[in-house]
């Protein structure tokens, strides 16, 4: 079958490298992809958002198999639309996709059904948000309602840092629309983690669970990123932890939004905080994380396309989803400044010659004059697989040391906690 990726970064490398591996894929596109993934696709120059040229595209090609990576065209619809012309895509819908594309739309679904989660309100109006922050004091958390590329939330530690949160996001409309409303919320105190899970809007099966690294420095220092870093499993997700979050937070869901005519198809991600009174949401999102989606689908033994399969044809609840019984950890190799200014168009060496045992995917690199150069603010994803976290780091910082790239800024500690926790 011929399968197009629709995205460009670290999650749509591991999407396009672990597709490849179906003995059913055939040929596969990427739109517009990364010059790691022109070694494993076609790229195609289209962007993720441009969604007519796409389904132009899949349709003159007579694609097999669409497979969208990030959230933006999924919020806009391509599935629906993809659908509606007759091809088979992988995704939410317009509608389900909404848990991710409305912070607002998620919170009134959790409170509607008593699924776990912080304690919020909801405005349209600054004056408001601003009078009901000086009453509850903080910490308190204040949250762009839509997309906002993840910056679109603040964790105030301090009265006048929410403040200018909300000014930030509906005077200044930082974020544009995203801002027209915000969500206020009780801060959370725990540990994060995300599960990924497939759905096919009835049955539930989750992914191994995965802990991201947001912050730009070591030590959860500096300003959030995109992800730094991720490592899985994660074992802050204890047995009990995973009870708890599948009976009271995915199923629950599942079936909320079953109940609400928004039947959702495709990757459900909830990032939970793991506090003493148990696994609450901090979001929901409408696809695989990035860079969760790195070491979770190194770790996949069973081949996606049947799973992608199961999902469409809703009947998961028959058949058997295997994991590798390894850690994995994805190191974010990233431009100096990001996620400030950076330069791009610097020459990547050292990417031959990895141990064994990893893979690096790509996410801003292009190609220039037969050369690999850096093209964005998180560059490549160095993710190795070993027989447990440490053997896995191990590997992983071995084969950062061979990467070089003018700038070039990663966090040394990725997958401490776990580390921690081990011992
Ligand atoms: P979100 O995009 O909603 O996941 O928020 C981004 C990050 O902000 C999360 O990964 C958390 O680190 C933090 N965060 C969001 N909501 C809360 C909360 N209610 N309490 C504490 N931290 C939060
Ligand atoms: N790693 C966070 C996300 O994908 O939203």
């Amino acid at each position: 079958m011929k399968v197009l990726v629709v995205g460009g970064g670290g999650r749509e490398h591991a999407l396009v490298w672990k597709l490849k591996q179906s003995p059913r894929v055939k040929r596969i596109f990427c739109a517009p992809g990364n010059a790691g993934i022109a070694r494993d696709a076609s790229c195609v120059k289209i962007s993720a958002e441009d969604i007519p040229a796409l389904l132009a595209f899949a349709l003159e090609k007579e694609i097999d198999l669409t497979v969208v990576g990030p959230e933006a065209p999924l919020t806009a619809g391509i599935v629906d639309q993809f659908q509606a012309a007759g091809l088979k895509i992988f995704g939410p819908s317009r509608a389900a996709a909404e848990i991710e594309g409305s912070k607002v739309v998620a919170k009134e679904i959790m409170a509607k059904y008593g699924i776990p989660t912080a304690a919020y309100a909801v405005f349209t109006d600054p004056g408001e948000a601003s009078a009901y922050i000086k009453k509850i004091g903080a910490p308190c958390v204040v949250k762009a309602d839509g997309l906002a590329a993840g910056k679109g939330v603040i964790v105030a530690m301090d009265e006048q840092t929410a403040l200018d949160g909300v000014r930030r996001i509906m005077e200044d409309r930082a974020y544009g629309d995203a801002g027209n409303r915000l969500v206020v919320e009780e801060c959370l105190v725990g540990e994060e983690v995300s599960i990924l899970a497939f759905t096919d809007g009835v049955n539930v099966i989750p992914m191994i669970s995965s802990q991201d690294h947001k912050r730009a420095y070591d030590g959860d220092q500096g300003p959030n990123t995109g992800g730094m870093g991720a490592y899985a499993p994660a074992p802050v997700y204890t047995p009990e932890v995973h009870r708890q979050t599948m009976e009271q937070i995915l199923i629950p869901m599942v079936r909320a939004l079953r109940e609400e005519g928004r039947l959702y198809r495709g990757v459900l991600y909830a990032g939970l905080m793991v506090t003493s009174q148990g696994p609450r949401v901090l979001e929901f999102n409408a696809r695989f994380g990035d860079p969760e989606a790195q070491p979770v689908l190194t770790l996949l033994e069973t081949d996606l396309v049947e799973i992608i399969d199961a999902v469409l044809e809703n009947r998961l609840d028959r058949i058997q989803i295997k994991w590798r019984e390894e850690s994995s950890v994805c190191v974010v190799l990233a431009s100096g400044g990001y996620p400030g200014s950076y330069e791009k168009g610097k020459a990547i060496t050292g990417l031959d010659n990895l141990p064994e045992g990893v893979v690096v995917f790509h996410a801003g690199t292009a190609e220039m004059d037969g050369a690999t150069v850096t093209a964005g603010g998180r560059v490549l994803g160095v993710t190795a697989t070993g027989r447990d976290i440490s053997a896995a780091l191990e590997t992983a910082y071995r084969a950062v040391k061979n990467i070089c790239f003018d700038g070039m800024h990663y966090r040394r500690d990725v997958g401490k906690r776990a580390l921690d926790r081990c011992r």
